[in-house]
């Protein structure tokens, strides 16, 4: 997989992408990733990159010359086959699916809008996508395209060491995680729940089926309308349903 990423700040990026798994990703050569500062292909002395809104109203807009421009000289001949995905609090929301469909893509490309704006022509002329990370604002793009760039960089092949891990974990199957615990088995007085000292690995398996169910329907009830379940999921979810 490579990512471009279009930003004016290329210098937050640094640090997020040299640690950890994407560190690892990047030397096995797994991904690659190349951060492009707009500022470069803006015109004249001054490489102005954003301007004051028509019609009034306050704050800077970024221009759409120096985005287009960068994305078609990024791009090149594979203009038309790359997703060109816009950043924006305005986009779909991001989720576990949209990275899952993302990392089926050979390359991607990431604009960062900044300030209060960006021109709606890349709205509307340029971008093939444009994408959320969640109801909140952010100064810029720059952490939504790091939190994309981590999450399909996990779901590509090789990039995590046990593929098992990325099948079980949170979201994978809809559900939220069950808890997990290490040694000691007493830390100030708060034990580790017998069964999973038992070594009955059926019994561990339905606990911790059934911690994943009960926290989801305690914290994301919504998640349940999607996830995957069986009859003895729906049955133990009955059973909390008449408890509560
Ligand atoms: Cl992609 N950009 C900004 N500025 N704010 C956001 C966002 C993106 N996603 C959530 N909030």
């Amino acid at each position: 997989m490579h990512f471009d990423i279009l930003t004016l700040f290329p210098g937050l990026f640094t640090g997020a992408f040299e640690e950890s798994i994407i560190k690892r990703a990047r030397e096995a050569g797994l991904v690659t990733i190349t951060l492009h500062n707009i500022r470069e292909y803006a015109a004249g002395r001054h490489r102005i990159t954003d301007d004051t809104p028509y019609g009034g109203g306050g704050g800077m807009i970024m221009k759409p010359e120096p985005i287009f421009a960068a994305v078609e000289a990024v791009l090149g001949e594979r203009l038309e086959t790359t997703p060109i995905i816009l950043l924006t609090p305005k986009g779909r929301v991001f989720n576990q699916a949209v990275a899952r469909e993302l990392s089926r893509h050979r390359r991607l490309l990431l604009v960062c809008g900044r300030y209060e704006g960006v021109d709606e022509r890349v709205h509307q002329h340029l971008a093939t996508d444009e994408l959320s990370i969640g109801d909140y604002v952010l100064s810029g793009g720059e952490v939504a395209a790091m939190v994309i760039v981590d999450a399909v960089t996990r779901l590509i092949p090789g990039v995590l060491g046990d593929p098992a891990a990325t099948f079980e974990e949170s979201h994978a199957e809809g559900l939220l995680e069950y808890p997990h615990y290490t040694r000691p088995p007493l830390f100030r007085d708060h034990q580790v729940p017998d069964v999973l000292l038992s070594g009955h690995h059926a019994e561990i398996t339905r606990w911790r089926r059934q911690q994943a169910l009960r926290h989801t329907w305690e914290r994301r009830p919504d998640l349940l309308q999607t996830a995957r379940l069986s009859e003895e999921d729906r049955a133990y979810l009955r059973q909390l349903e008449a408890e509560s």
